[in-house]
């Protein structure tokens, strides 16, 4: 269960290309995504689109969210909108974003109510801060620690600093597969600590491991440079 496929592409745009495509397949063959935000994975969302326009067998569900409205230049839909959901020929069946407007706690009351008697993804993607943070899990906050709600508010515990709306950690590894894209010489030292070191709640990357199912990591050269 914790051990790790490391895939490392030779630079970010590969890395990209690479969830790009498994993105698709997934989409091709239907049922539930978790999407991460940040500015990693704007490209894989802007090259997922072109070898399958067609998602509507998929439901699409997202990891954390900024406390901001869709509109915001900050809202991890809205970057998701713009990269890939405007360019798709035909949209998920269903498109369960996070309602950042509402608050963090009223959010995360509304996400919990919404993925109730959904079962387990089968794709979950997510990103990695450099202090190790993932969706909006940051080190040694006590969301971690959250075992009995699927989603729950949090303070930013990095840029941008608003409030967030994150899955906890058991919900994000009830998956199929956890997909891990990461790139960039900054992300080294977290990548090594995330994948390749004994679990910490200092990272929350090390704890973030499909329950039932497989755990990979598309890196790129920079990023895996340390382990
Ligand atoms: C967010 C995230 C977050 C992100 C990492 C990496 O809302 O910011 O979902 O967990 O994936 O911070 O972000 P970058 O790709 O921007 O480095």
């Amino acid at each position: 269960m914790r051990s790790v496929d490391i895939v490392v592409a030779a630079d970010a745009d590969e890395a990209a290309r690479l969830v790009a495509e498994r993105l698709a397949e997934q989409a091709r063959a239907g049922g539930s995504i978790v999407l991460t935000g940040g500015s990693t994975p704007r490209l894989a969302y802007e090259v997922a689109a072109r070898p399958e326009p067609d998602w509507h067998r998929v439901s699409l569900w997202w990891g954390d969210e900024r406390c901001v409205p869709p509109d915001d230049a900050r809202s991890n839909y809205g970057m998701t909108k713009a990269a890939l959901l405007d360019r798709l020929e035909r949209q998920p069946a269903a498109i369960h974003r996070m309602q950042g407007e509402l608050g963090r706690d009223a959010g995360a009351d509304e996400y919990e109510r919404e993925l109730a008697g959904a079962g387990a993804f089968d794709l979950v993607l997510l990103g990695l801060g450099p202090d190790g943070h993932v969706a909006s899990l940051f080190p040694n906050f006590p969301t971690l620690d959250v075992t009995d709600r699927d989603a729950v508010g949090s303070e930013a515990g990095h840029e941008p600093f608003i409030d967030r709306i994150t899955l906890t950690l058991p919900r994000l590894c009830a998956t199929r597969e956890l997909l891990f894209l990461v790139a960039g010489e900054d992300k080294a030292d977290a990548v090594a600590r995330a994948l390749a070191a004994e679990p910490s709640r200092e990272t929350p990357g090390s704890l973030a491991r499909a329950a039932d199912g497989t755990t990979r990591a598309i890196l790129d050269r920079a990023a895996a440079a340390r382990l």
